[in-house]
């Protein structure tokens, strides 16, 4: 079992023998079981940016999905290896924008007469030959959590951008955030001719959204925010921007996983709150705030973990820490160096945003 305390001992004894040549990187909605290991936690951005932290690290494990560890590997040395305990912990919005896909768009907009006006900004999750192509448009990559700092930016550069893969972050960062109308937003289809646009439609847009989106998140609907606003008189509702735009509008709140725990720690005891993300974390935080008398739930009935996120889990750690420590290389994470050097343009571009 994933509780099993010899598990436990084995993890801390495997991670105590590497001692400074494993650095453990876990996002937030990772299980509670593989969290207790990280040496850092955070959302995505900051994930990203402590990579880079401990140049001494030989290995980065990361408790992840497969774009951060991508991510990792650009941003961190030639001789840090970047692991993932599970390779199959991918992520289903970022499958949903493929290069060959996202190459065909390039010259839809080409042919429509305005790629020369468009930057693209593409969502950190995406895979590394999305952020490459970022990178060779000029563009630059966001998180959850500067989504309209790297907009601005890229409105500085061009008449319009094309934003990919998450139409749910896009749409609500322009629209909720920037004060751009819902017409000012077109969808693109890749799975459709011409992205199921004609060229007009491409000319007037000012964002152009991939088709994407994050299946737990496109769980919640407004149904779920009407309930618990009935069940629990006088709740916050938070929302994660992969949320809906109605989800999104409905809620009194909004902001990356960081943002959702900040908000938290600051709230007054007695308040009450339901959240709309990943399930791992908001138990979590519903455990650690209970004793302050903050009231935390999950904005829907139903359960809803990220399965991908989920695959990492202690058996796997266990595995990972204890192939590290007996001098075995296990599921590295490596970009080609092409890939690599456009790729990192662009998530340079979004580290350097004010
Ligand atoms: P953040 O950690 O940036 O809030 O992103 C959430 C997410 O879906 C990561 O996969
Ligand atoms: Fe991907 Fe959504 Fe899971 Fe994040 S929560 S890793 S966006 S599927």
């Amino acid at each position: 079992s994933p509780s099993d305390p010899d598990l436990v001992e084995r993890a801390r004894a495997a991670k105590e023998k590497l001692g400074d040549k494993v650095f453990v990187l876990g996002h937030h909605y990772q299980r509670d079981e593989v969290i207790q290991f990280a040496d850092v936690t955070g959302d995505s951005f900051k994930l990203a940016r402590d990579a880079a932290a401990r140049p001494e690290a030989e290995y980065i494990v990361f408790c992840g999905v497969h774009f951060m560890a991508e991510s990792a590997d650009i941003l961190t040395g030639d001789d840090q290896k970047v692991v993932l305990p599970d390779l199959a912990a991918g992520c289903s919005m970022a499958d949903m924008a493929t290069a060959e896909q996202v190459a065909e768009c390039w010259d839809v907009l080409t042919e429509a007469g305005i790629a020369e006006q468009v930057v693209p900004v593409s969502y950190m999750n995406s895979s590394a030959d999305i952020k490459a192509f970022t990178g060779r448009h000029g563009g630059t990559i966001c998180t959850s959590s500067n989504a309209q700092r790297a907009l601005e930016w890229a409105f500085e550069q061009g008449s319009k951008v094309l934003f990919l893969p998450d139409q749910h972050l896009g749409r609500n960062t322009a629209v909720r955030d920037m004060g751009m109308s819902l017409d000012d937003c077109v969808l693109y289809n890749p799975h459709k001719p011409n992205g199921g646009l004609t060229a007009e439609e491409l000319r007037s847009a000012k964002m152009i959204l991939w088709r994407g989106h994050c299946s737990v998140h496109g769980r919640f609907s407004l149904d779920s925010v009407n309930d618990v606003r009935e069940r629990i008189p006088g709740v916050n509702v938070l929302v994660h921007p992969e949320c809906k735009h109605e989800v999104v509008d409905a809620a009194d709140y909004v902001g990356s996983t960081e943002y959702i725990i900040k908000a938290l720690e600051a709230a007054p005891a007695g308040s009450k709150w339901a959240i709309g993300t990943e399930l791992n974390l908001v138990r979590r935080l519903a455990n650690r705030f209970a004793p302050e008398g903050k009231e935390i739930v999950f904005l829907d009935k139903t359960v809803c973990f990220c399965s991908t996120m989920n695959r990492i889990d202690l058996p796997h750690l266990v595995w990972t820490l204890e192939s590290l420590a007996e001098g075995n290389l296990v599921n590295r994470i490596e970009v080609d160096r092409e890939t690599e050097q456009f790729a990192k343009l662009a998530l340079e571009r979004m580290l350097a945003l004010p």
